[in-house]
């Protein structure tokens, strides 16, 4: 071999070893089969809330709200759909499970026009990049005996530490005794637009009217299924009560980055308006469509467009849902 054909060969191998197409894409598809197969594969289920609780209401905006949005949700009152779930693709997960965040996904309707929220019971996430997230849960999959590989875990842990922030933040925490018992944050970041199109960037979170967690004694003598017939128990006596509030940014915060906390204790806050969660409604009602959080959004109201990790909600949630309707 000639130099410089031996130099063309080493370049040649190196590109093809250095060659992101040799790694797998992290898309939609990817991410939701790595969801998939890191909850043990189950069919028919969401790629994560797999197990849940339907349920309606109504969303009054509050006198300020529509200072700050022009979406028609925040000028009068409008019906929810909503759904509590907990993380994950497995519908046997057991409600008791740490750390795991319950997520909370809520439609409010005012005729065509739906504003979807999806958020979680931690102020983070677990990835902060479609790349990250795809390994995130390919670490997870359970081997050939059907367990997951802590050391593996552990080693994806300590290469990518912001991963971790979510887990322990939730480990700080008790259990919530109720999915009605916890605050939801949408961990993403999102620009309101009043009428005057002035812009304020805000995460949003949805907070509990009546916090309550679980000591470790009192989660021992819990069943692994309970929040569904608590929280039935509790509609019954009258409404679940969050209100919906803007956290506000200050220059700095990151608008890309899921995994980053913002200092919340001194960030302004604007409350939005309050949802009553009133009854439960058969599951039929939220598996017929998916909550897609990207797509449903009126005027007024966007999500950011510096986080790819924004985005790729869509797609992931129209395969999730073409897997589970099959
Ligand atoms: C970044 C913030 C995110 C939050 C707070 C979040 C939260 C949630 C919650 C609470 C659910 C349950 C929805 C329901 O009850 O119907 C859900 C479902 C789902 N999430 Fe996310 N998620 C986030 C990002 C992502 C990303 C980046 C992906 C994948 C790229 C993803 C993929 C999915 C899928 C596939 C489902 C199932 C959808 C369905 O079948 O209807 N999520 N998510």
């Amino acid at each position: 071999m000639t130099t410089s054909r031996a130099m063309a060969w080493t370049l040649a191998v190196s590109a093809c070893l250095s060659w992101p197409a040799l790694a797998e894409e992290a898309d939609s598809g990817a991410i939701v089969a790595a969801q998939f197969a890191a909850g043990g594969n189950n069919q028919g289920v969401r790629a994560s809330g797999a197990k849940g609780v339907c349920v309606k209401g109504t969303f009054t905006p509050a006198p300020g709200a529509a200072g700050l949005s022009k979406a028609p949700h925040f000028a009068k009152p409008t019906p929810v759909t909503a759904r509590f779930s907990m993380g994950g693709s497995s519908p046997k997960i057991s409600d008791k499970a740490k750390p795991v965040t319950r997520g909370f996904a809520v439609r409010m309707s005012d005729g065509p026009s739906d504003m979807t929220f999806v958020v979680i019971s931690a102020p983070v996430f677990a990835a902060r990049t479609p790349e990250q997230l795809l390994e995130f849960f390919k670490v997870r999959a359970p081997g050939p005996d059907g367990k997951q590989d802590p050391e593996k875990i552990k080693a994806f842990g300590a290469q990518n530490p912001e991963t971790t922030r979510q887990s322990a933040w939730l480990n700080a925490r008790p259990v919530p005794a109720s999915f009605a018992g916890v605050d939801y944050w949408s961990v993403q970041a999102y620009t309101l637009t009043n009428a005057k199109g002035t812009p304020t960037v805000a995460r949003l979170k949805f907070v509990s009217a009546d916090k309550a967690g679980l000591s470790d004694d009192e989660l021992k003598g819990k069943p692994d299924s309970f929040y569904a017939d608590e929280l039935k128990a509790r509609l019954e006596q009258g409404p679940a009560r969050f209100d919906l509030v803007a956290i506000l940014a200050e220059p700095g915060d990151p608008t890309n980055d899921s995994t980053a906390n913002w200092p919340e204790e001194s960030r302004k806050t604007a409350t939005l308006g309050m949802l009553a969660i009133t009854g439960i409604e058969p599951n039929a009602t939220c598996d017929a469509r998916t909550f897609d959080p990207v797509a449903e959004l009126p005027e007024g109201i966007a999500g950011p467009a510096d986080d790819p990790m924004f985005a790729i909600r869509s797609p992931a949630y129209a395969v999730s849902l073409s897997k589970r309707a099959n």
